[in-house]
């Protein structure tokens, strides 16, 4: 269910044409066929992968919050993930392992995987974990 659930919003995601240069529109594209670009407690049922707000704050956290580290931490990861570099153990035991972007996104170029990682640097530089009491929806 889950399976047939995530290849129909890739196919969904593709675009007819190619990719418009900008962060913004390749998350649209492409991540966000998996990720919510917010954390939504509400529609916790439907996520396959942990909301894309969250994720930016573990990774900002974990290179310290640097642009350049964070962006090559990013690009790294989605190229080739792995449990051994994985921010939060807790969305891999959930989610289990993100596929490599190019398996489910062969046309995304190094500069586009730059572009959406600058992006969420930018777009959730303000976002924080919520409160720990407030956390549950987070819980495996
Ligand atoms: C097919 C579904 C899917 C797609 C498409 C996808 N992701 Fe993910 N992603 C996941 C899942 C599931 C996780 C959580 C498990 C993990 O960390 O591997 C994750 C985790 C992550 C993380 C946390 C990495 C870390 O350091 O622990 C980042 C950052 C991320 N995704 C960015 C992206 C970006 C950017 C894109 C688009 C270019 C994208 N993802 C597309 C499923 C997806």
């Amino acid at each position: 269910m889950k399976a047939a659930f995530l290849i129909l919003v890739l196919l969904a995601g593709l675009p007819v044409t190619g990719w418009a240069k900008d962060g913004q529109a390749v998350f649209d594209a492409a991540c966000a066929t998996c990720h919510f670009k917010h954390r939504d407690p509400a529609r916790r049922d439907e996520m396959v992968a942990p909301p894309m707000d969250m994720m930016a704050v573990h990774v900002r956290d974990a290179v310290g919050g640097q642009r350049a580290a964070f962006v090559a931490r990013v690009v790294d990861f989605i190229k080739a993930p792995a449990e051994a570099k994985a921010v939060d153990a807790m969305a891999v035991s959930r989610f289990g392992l993100m596929p490599a972007i190019g398996d489910s996104f062969p046309e995304l170029t190094d500069d586009d995987l730059r572009l959406v990682a600058n992006w969420m640097f930018d777009t959730f530089a303000q976002s924080q974990l919520p409160p720990a009491d407030q956390r549950r929806g987070m819980q495996p």
